[in-house]
């Protein structure tokens, strides 16, 4: 158990894409009069602003957005991964879009299992056969063109200025590329000059970075749109990487590659109306579960960090993690029992064996039967434009800078988003998480998500955009920073600031900020006598967030951390 919980702890550490929280300190969020973006990136963020000021919606912010980031936040921003969009128009119309990666045709679910009849260390997680079918351009389109207001061109050109100019490193980012010299050496047919130096020398925060290949590869993009990633050049190109490192991405998956409208999960909290992501990610009806778990309890006179509210919300999470394991995959290859697990009678139920006073072990909790089935590194942006639309935003690689290879010639990174499958039953993957058969591989089949981009609004009006990166951290980042504002009555940069805690069943340990631990203080200690195991982590997530204050202004929570940063007018 010792092994599993290191494991979670340095997966802690992949997911969440920064160095130890604290390094700019809690603040004040961003107050602006009509617009906003936050995202993990300073020079993203000022794109959407400059997008939205132009006369773009908040669609088109979150498009241009996110190809900045594929260029200057390279660790997860990307057009070689996946991701997913919810929106909510000012209309009150709602939809998610899925642009999640899918397995190869040439895949199954033996693909990583050695002869041992193990799982082949690294398969999953690193080189080619890492890499799922990418899906970002499609929704880029798919996005754009069911709500886009500016042409195309507009959001994908600040992009390609970006990389054909270059921009300035961060402190955070020269550490990130000089951490991944050796992964990048190992793992590329190509060698990666753009980020690699010649000897021994080290990237410097202020040196200035450009990506002519990934220029000519956005270039092609927004002169062709899909066509210029799936068909054509870029295409080509990463065929021939994929033979040349032995992966199996073929044209045809490329060809065929589609993004899909899916109807969000919808629900209520405390006479909020909340909107989040539905399958294949299982973020939506987690946060579902979760809710509703800790809604009959009054949290808000347990208080923030109390013995009573960390000893409620993990044991709503131990209990819906299992669920996740067992019962979340793709919906279009598994019949996932949305509705039962979405059901109050069924949470109640579940909750039955919570014991105020002692923790359940995650031995004596397995997954729950819901009624059956009706007949089924990451980054996060959130945006509001001034006409009130409103866009959430999750995208992924999944672990920083993916399966750590550039595909030769057009510059931008592959995702390793396989190892998402239960690459083996049982078996943890690299977020500890077990799965089972509803997320075995399956060719064309896409890998259960913990994304959870999630709007939530009040009386008909916008109340919150939100969402962050994290692996399987994410559900419970997002539920306890809506806890946080909704509960505890927090601004939006403090609920974000706000250290934070993760339990997912298995391992059965509870991990907690190091910034959320007062030593002073014997709340851990307490605890730990009623059952509960910790152990500690510099950093999780990196939440993203914009309210909607009661003066109708806009309150930014940009992660302290990360580089996260919420820009508006
Ligand atoms: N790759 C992280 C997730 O999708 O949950």
């Amino acid at each position: 158990m010792k092994k599993f919980a290191a494991l979670l702890l340095a997966l802690a550490f992949v997911a969440c894409q920064s160095a130890d929280y604290g390094e700019k300190g809690p603040e004040r969020g961003l107050v602006t009069d009509r617009a906003m973006v936050v995202s993990a990136h300073p020079l993203a963020s000022q794109v959407g602003k400059e997008i939205m000021q132009k006369g773009g919606n908040a669609v088109d912010a979150a498009v241009a957005v996110q190809f900045a980031l594929a260029v200057v936040y390279p660790g997860a921003g990307n057009i070689g991964g996946g991701g997913f969009m919810m929106t909510r128009m000012a209309d009150g119309t709602t939809n998610a879009l899925d642009y999640r990666e899918k397995a190869p045709m040439a895949g199954g679910r033996d693909m990583y299992i050695g002869e041992n009849g193990e799982v082949i260390p690294q398969s999953s997680t690193r080189g080619h056969l890492a890499a799922g079918v990418p899906g970002s351009v499609a929704g880029f389109e798919a996005a754009h063109k069911k709500y886009g207001e500016l042409p195309w061109p507009d959001l994908v050109q600040p992009a390609i200025d970006l990389a054909a100019d270059g921009w300035k490193l961060t402190a955070r980012e020269a550490r990130n590329l000089n951490g991944n010299r050796q992964n990048f050496e190992k793992y590329n047919t190509v060698r990666p000059d753009f980020f690699l130096k010649v000897g021994d020398e080290e990237w410097q925060e202020g040196e200035t970075v450009k990506i002519p290949e990934l220029a000519k590869t956005l270039e092609l993009i927004r002169d062709n749109g899909r066509d210029g990633f799936y068909k054509g050049e870029t295409a080509r190109l990463i065929v021939e990487e994929m033979k040349r490192g032995g992966g199996i991405i073929s044209l045809e998956d490329l060809e065929q590659y589609e993004a899909v409208w899916r109807t969000p999960i919808s629900g209520k909290y405390r006479g909020y109306d909340f909107i989040s992501m539905p399958p294949p990610s299982s973020g939506g009806i987690a946060l579902a579960q979760l809710l509703q778990s800790v809604e009959p309890h009054d949290l808000s006179s347990y208080g923030f960090h109390s013995e009573k509210s960390i000893h409620l919300m993990v044991e709503a999470e131990r209990r819906v993690y299992a669920d996740r394991a067992t019962h979340l995959g793709d919906a279009d290859f598994h019949k996932v029992p949305i509705r039962g697990l979405l059901d109050k009678k069924y949470q109640a139920k579940r909750m039955e064996s919570f014991n105020p006073n002692k923790a359940t072990s995650s031995e004596e909790v397995s997954a729950g039967a819901p009624a059956p089935p009706e007949s089924e590194e990451t980054t996060h942006l959130s945006v509001v434009d001034a006409m009130g639309n409103a866009v959430s935003v999750t995208t992924t690689l999944n672990g920083g800078m993916g399966s750590k290879v550039f595909v030769g010639g057009a510059g931008f990174l592959l995702n390793n988003e396989m190892d998402d499958f239960s690459v083996k039953p049982g078996t943890p993957n690299m977020y500890g998480l077990v799965g089972g058969e509803a997320n075995a591989i399956q060719p064309g089949k896409r890998m259960l998500s913990s994304m959870t981009p999630t709007i939530v609004a009040k009386g008909g009006k916008l109340f919150m955009v939100v969402g962050t990166p994290g692996g399987s951290t994410i559900i419970t980042s997002v539920f306890q920073t809506i806890i946080n504002v909704i509960d505890f009555g927090m601004g939006m940069q403090e609920a974000v600031s706000a250290p934070r805690f993760h339990h997912q069943w298995l391992p059965n340990v509870v991990i907690m900020e190091r910034a959320g631990i007062d030593s002073t203080s014997n709340l851990l200690s307490n605890l730990e006598a009623m059952g509960h195991q910790f152990t500690s982590t510099g950093g999780m997530g990196s939440v993203d967030a914009i309210l909607v204050l009661p003066n109708g202004k806009l309150e930014g929570g940009a992660d302290p951390r990360g580089d996260d940063t919420a820009r508006g007018y």
